[in-house]
């Protein structure tokens, strides 16, 4: 791959098939919720969009791309998956950042927080809607290949291709039925299966340990969306207490309530505007590995204790949009967003209580490498770290 980026923004009048973005029936949905694609729009018409249009391997190639630019790019043409394009780099810096919150371009970091801080103390609900996008496809588990997505393998550290990078995990807590909707990454495994990566600390590991307490051995129910608002993703990403919903943070925070559709094969609730939704099941008792991963600390990680997921259903919005990201370098988008999240208060890596408060520190600073660094710590003293 010869990997040149084209500056070309996107226009809305583009006559290429394809080009159009927004769909009629994401339009009717409502006309002020803030989806993937029209955050994409957004950037385009703000100037802020690279569309790539030579073909790019989805092996290594998108990955290394990623991480050398600092502009959104929207892959276009990804080898062997001609009817499908990878966005990454949505939330590459505080610009985009008020961008997918709906601000204006030219909003200050200050504004920025101090919007953000206010619409977080009014969460609002989600809402359940009877269809969207997403429905438009569905196949039941007999015809599911997830390698019909266009997944990246993203450095060529990873130990295979990850399809949950920049994602939601959605699961409720067997005991008490509260919801959770958390980023944990996912490598495939195979057409139907996946790892899932969660620290013991994070909510869905709590919530497989009671699917797993004795005597109970349950499948845990697990939804995935890929290509969510990127609201919904800061949501998921920060330190919400247990017991309070996700969904109502990005309500607030986009200043209306996500629309979400009921799952057909398990007990969950999804953003009716994902790209993508795989439905399915984490299967108690078992563990497998997930890694080697180049994760947010610029290092390899391995976790040998990794849940694993079996798909039942897969739904996806026609043309989809697979939306990822590439870490591993000082400043990449979960950088930008753990560095906002920390002005909020809502950063936790479930580490040490010292670790976690030098990490929140050197994140408002925005003190990237230093971050990474303090990031390392505890993996060079246990040999390895549990996400
Ligand atoms: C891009 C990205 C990847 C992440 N990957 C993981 C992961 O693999 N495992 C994990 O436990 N947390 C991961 N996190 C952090 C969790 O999403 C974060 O700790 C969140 O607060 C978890 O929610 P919880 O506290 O409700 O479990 C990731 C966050 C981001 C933004």
């Amino acid at each position: 791959m010869n990997g040149r980026i084209v500056k070309d923004t996107f226009s809305k009048n583009d006559p290429r098939p394809g080009a159009a973005l927004l769909s009629p029936s994401q339009e009717g949905l409502s006309g002020k919720t803030r989806d993937l694609r029209h955050f994409i729009q957004v950037l385009a018409d703000a100037g802020r969009l690279v569309r790539v249009r030579e073909t790019i391997d989805w092996k290594v190639d998108i990955g290394r791309m990623t991480r050398e630019s600092r502009t959104s790019l929207l892959f276009e043409n990804v080898k062997d998956y001609p009817d499908q394009r990878v966005f990454t780099n949505g939330l590459c810096d505080t610009t985009s950042i008020a961008l997918a919150l709906g601000l204006e371009l030219g909003t200050t970091r200050k504004t920025l927080i101090t919007e953000a801080r206010k619409r977080m103390a009014t969460p609002v609900k989600p809402r359940l809607v009877e269809t969207g996008p997403v429905l438009e496809n569905i196949v039941q588990a007999s015809g599911v290949s997830l390698l019909n997505l266009p997944v990246p393998q993203w450095s060529n550290y990873d130990s295979g291709r990850y399809i949950g990078t920049w994602h939601i995990n959605v699961t409720k807590d067997p005991e008490t039925g509260s919801r959770n909707v958390g980023v944990y990454r996912m490598q495939l495994l195979g057409p139907k299966q996946a790892t899932v990566s969660a620290s013991p600390g994070s909510h869905l590991g709590r919530h497989v340990a009671k699917a797993e307490k004795a005597g109970r051995s349950l499948p845990l129910p697990m939804a995935v969306a890929i290509g969510v608002s990127e609201a919904v993703i800061m949501a998921a990403a920060a330190a919400y207490p247990d017991g309070m919903d996700e969904y109502d943070l990005a309500g607030g925070l986009l200043q209306e309530a996500v629309p979400l559709v009921q799952c057909q094969t398990v007990d969950l609730e999804v953003p009716a505007q994902s790209e993508i939704v795989i439905e399915g099941l984490i299967q108690p008792g078992v563990r497998v590995q997930d890694g080697p991963y180049f994760d947010y600390t610029g290092k390899t990680n391995t976790n040998p204790n990794a849940f694993l997921f079996e798909v039942t259903q897969l739904m996806f919005r026609s043309n989809p949009i697979f939306r990822g990201t590439s870490i591993g370098v000082p400043g990449a988008e979960d950088h930008q967003l753990f560095a906002f999240l920390a002005e909020l208060n809502l950063v936790d890596f479930h580490g040490s209580r010292v670790k976690q408060v030098a990490q929140n520190l050197l994140l408002k600073q925005r003190l990237f490498r230093t971050f990474q660094f303090v990031g390392k710590i505890g993996s060079v003293v246990r040999g390895k770290r549990n996400q």
